[in-house]
């Protein structure tokens, strides 16, 4: 499903197209140099063929086909991808823009939706687009360089510390996108993933809402919530309505209604919910979530509690 040959929306069209007459291109050069080094190799000279080029006309040959054609074909490639890369790069305006400010972590994606300057909801990991709206990302990092790439819908664009790099891009059909970390950060950067959901506006109209909410935790998770402040969660996790508000690690808000874990690596079933919470690092090596030791009837409450945070 991550493809860059796939396009979702014009941005990734125009680099998929690009792409696709560059191979064109390569392939019919490269054709047409073995067919005349096999020509020169196993033609032969034959007594009735053709007189040998002059060495002036072999010189004409070789600086037409190998400078003169090659800068033409060159230039012509530059041009097309620099006014690409400007079409792929222009921040059009409009009202009717979902902005979300998308922030690099050691290793995973903070994605939160603003409202002015005011950030409304989060879901980090996973970002929910509207299907044929334009979509605005404000991207920084909180460490160190990343790059924000999800090739299915435009090119890469590093998250810089410091700075704010913004793209905008369009998704024209639905589906299920992965993202991916595209400048090594350290340690795990293979396994700093993200979800891309393109659902059709009035389903995202209808999320986003929910995601402002603070979580209704299940019937009898108060010991689960205990857990969570007692154990040190609190310290780098967030959930809305609760005392915890620790800032380093993601939001878990709305835990229980996200697809993955740990950035995309796991599916989020309550088996490697378990496994991730106990030892990290052995689901991601060099993860910066410290191992939590707990009781099994600890693990079981903390387990149903965060579960039903949809
Ligand atoms: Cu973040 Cu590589």
């Amino acid at each position: 499903m991550q493809s860059a040959l796939n396009p979702h929306g014009p941005e990734a069209h125009a680099i998929a197209q690009f792409w696709w007459v560059m191979l064109a291109a390569s392939c019919a050069i490269f054709a047409t140099v073995m067919g005349l080094l096999i020509v020169g190799l196993f033609g032969g000279r034959r007594a009735d063929g053709p007189e040998p080029l002059r060495p002036r006309a072999a010189w004409t040959l070789v600086i037409a086909g190998g400078i003169v054609v090659p800068v033409f074909i060159l230039i012509g490639f530059v041009v097309w991808s620099a006014s690409i890369s400007r079409d792929v790069s222009a921040l059009p305006n409009g009202d009717d823009q979902v902005v979300i400010q998308v922030i690099g972590h050691q290793w995973w994606w903070e994605v939160n939706y603003l409202d002015g300057e005011r950030v409304v909801a989060r879901s980090p990991n996973e970002m929910h687009i509207p299907l044929g709206r334009m979509v605005r990302v404000r991207l920084g990092s909180a460490d160190v360089i990343h790059s924000f790439w999800i090739p299915n819908l435009t090119g890469k664009v590093d998250a810089i510390p410091g700075q704010v790099n913004e793209l905008a891009f369009e998704a024209t059909a639905p589906g299920v996108l992965r993202g991916q970390c595209a400048e090594f950060c350290g340690g795990p950067h293979a396994l700093m993933s993200l979800l891309v959901i393109v659902e059709p506006a009035a389903e995202f109209d209808a999320w986003l809402p929910r995601q402002r909410q603070a979580p209704v935790a299940g019937a009898d998770t108060a010991r689960g919530l205990d857990v969570f402040l007692a154990r040190g969660c609190r310290d780098c996790h967030r959930i809305e309505g609760t005392p915890a508000d620790g800032r380093f690690g993601p939001d878990l808000s709305h835990i229980g209604s996200r697809r993955t874990l740990a950035a995309a690596t796991l599916p989020n079933t309550i088996g490697h919910l378990g496994g991730w919470i106990l030892d990290p690092d052995a689901n991601k090596p060099g993860a910066k979530m410290p191992p939590t030791p707990l009781s099994p009837d600890e693990l079981d409450a903390l387990l149903q509690y965060l579960r039903s945070l949809e």
